[in-house]
Parts: structure tokens; sequence; C-alpha cells
């Protein structure tokens, strides 16, 4: 006999966020406080980082269902829960750059090109790039995602699909950006993920630009050559970078004052963005959505 489908159905867990099947249709996600740095999940928490994750995302999905559907169907009154349409991902995360930065800046210092695409010469590390590239990823299911070409991935998705998923995240990249760029954001670069739903159309999945997702920088501490302040979770890194930490598991331990520093600047990436006090998403997550 098949057990009865309750919301105790926990389907998975990932390095944020808790999977639990609410019925063969939908899910729901419940992003906890937990932070990982390197792939590795730290031992210490963030106060209300998943509220702001769940809040952001709920945010950018309320403003770019025009461009392509996404699997929200409700956030609920905790401000970390969302109701979502189950999809079936693709096997690669669909990243977008706009800036040269990470492993971007990386794989251009050591070949000229990030995922097949040639860059000019001469360009500097957070450089913005003639235009936004798509650079999309493997989704190690241990380890590190790896950055791949047009052809692996084509051959993962296939090559029409290939050409769906590039315009589809480019167009949500330059909406996104532009709406940051007046609230005084630049979005470097953003990772998407991109599922199925039942009649094979793409719909929008998982988070959507928030700091986890995305480098965000301040477009007045913004120049080229060095890394700019950000709202993302450099500061934990430089924090764990500066211990001399192996990056492996364990990950250490973070001090009140890095907790804190890190709670404040996702508190303030929700505000500037949304132009929404947090509190008042506390108050009434359904706020973003309107
Ligand atoms: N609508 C959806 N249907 C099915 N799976 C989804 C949906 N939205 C997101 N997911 C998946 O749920 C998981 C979210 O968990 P989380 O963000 O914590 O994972 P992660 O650490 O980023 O990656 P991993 O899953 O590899 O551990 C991801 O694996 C993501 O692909
Ligand atoms: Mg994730």
């Amino acid at each position: 006999m098949r057990p009865p489908v309750t919301e105790a159905s926990h389907v998975g867990s990932g390095k944020v966020r808790e999977l639990y099947a609410l019925d063969d249709e939908r899910l729901l996600l419940v992003a906890s406080d937990r932070i990982s740095t390197f792939d590795v999940v730290l031992p210490t928490e963030i106060p209300d980082k998943g509220r702001v994750l769940t809040g952001l995302s709920g945010f950018w999905f309320a403003r770019t269902r025009d461009l392509v559907p996404n699997h929200l169907i409700a956030l609920r009154e905790d401000g970390r829960s969302t109701e979502c349409r189950r999809l079936e991902m693709l096997p690669i995360e669909c990243v977008v750059r706009g800036y040269l930065s990470g492993s971007g800046w990386k794989d251009y210092v050591a070949t000229g090109e990030v995922c097949g695409h040639a860059l000019p010469d001469g360009l500097v590390e957070s450089q913005q790039l003639p235009r936004p590239i798509f650079t999309p990823a493997t989704k190690a299911q241990t380890g590190h995602d790896e950055n791949i070409d047009r052809a692996t991935a084509a051959e993962l998705i296939g090559e029409e699909r290939f050409d769906e998923v590039e315009a589809i995240a480019l167009a949500l990249y330059a909406f996104a950006a532009d709406y940051a760029h007046e609230r005084g954001i630049i979005l470097a670069d953003t990772k998407l993920e991109l599922g199925l739903d039942d009649e094979g159309r793409l719909v929008l999945g998982d988070e959507a630009f928030t700091p986890d997702s995305s480098r965000f920088w301040r477009a007045d501490g913004y120049a080229a050559g060095a890394t700019p302040p950000s709202f993302d979770k450099q500061f934990v890194r430089d924090y764990c970078e500066s211990l001399g930490w192996d990056k492996t598991y364990p990950g250490p331990e973070l001090p009140d004052d890095v907790v804190a520093g890190t709670r404040a600047r996702y508190v303030e990436a929700f505000e500037r963005l949304t132009g929404i006090e947090f509190d008042a998403y506390l108050a009434d997550p359904g706020v973003v959505l309107r």
C-alpha cells in the first residue's frame, strides 16, 4: 500500500533548501539559513538568510513571468517556504555573465575564452563584457560545477533546447540587470535553473537573482581591475580564506561580527532591489508579489 502523501514527504536536501512533495505535481521548497562557501556548508547559520532568498526570488518571479513562466505557486506565511510546480530540471546551470569575475575571469586569464566565447584581449578583472554571454556549467552532484562550452551543453540538453535556453537566460539577465542598475546595483553575473513541465515547456525554477545565485556589486564602488564591494558571499569567503582553511569539510565557524555583517548585506540587497522594507516582508511575505 502506498503511504499517504503528506507535507512530511521529504524528498531531498540541497545545500540550502529542503524539498518536500506536497503531491505528484507540487513541491514545497524550504530555504534554510544555511550558508555554503566553496561548496561547503558552514556550521554557522545566517539568521533570516532563507527568508531573503525566498522573498527576492518571489519578487523576481512575479516580475519576469511574461518573459518565461516560472514554478512559483505561492509563498507561505513563514517567508521561507515556496509552493511550486515540480519540474524535471535540466542537467545544466544556466549562467549569464555581464562582467568578468569569478570562474569566468579565471578561465579568461588561462585561455582568453569563457565557455567557448572568444573575448577581446586585454580585459581586466571585473570589466564589463562587450555584451552579456551565456556560460553554462555542469550540475555536479558532488564537488564543483564545471564551465562547459556550447557543444558540451548541447549534448546534455539538445541543440534546439540549447538555443531556447540561451535566449531565455539572456533575456532574464537583461531584465534583472537593468532593474538592478536603476537601484544602484550591478548584476555582474547570475545562475538560473530551468526545468520542463508536464508538457515539455521550459519553466524557470529554483531561486532567481538572489545574493546566493548572483554577484551583486554596488554601482558606486565599482571600478574595473579590482573586486568591487558586493552583496553576496564574498564577505564570508574573504573571512574563510583569511583563516587559511583548505576548503574541505568541516568548514569554519563564523564569529558574530561576520554573521551580523553577512546578514546585513543580504537584507540590504533585498531592500535595495525590491524597494520593500525587510520587516514588511516578514509581516506579510505576499508584499513581494504585488
Ligand atoms: N520546481 C522544481 N522542481 C524540481 N526541483 C527543483 C525545483 N526548483 C528547484 N529544484 C531543485 O531543488 C534543489 C534546491 O536545493 P538547493 O538550492 O539547496 O540545492 P544546491 O545545493 O544549490 O544544489 P544541489 O541540489 O546540487 O545540492 C536543487 O537541486 C534544484 O535543482
Ligand atoms: Mg541551489
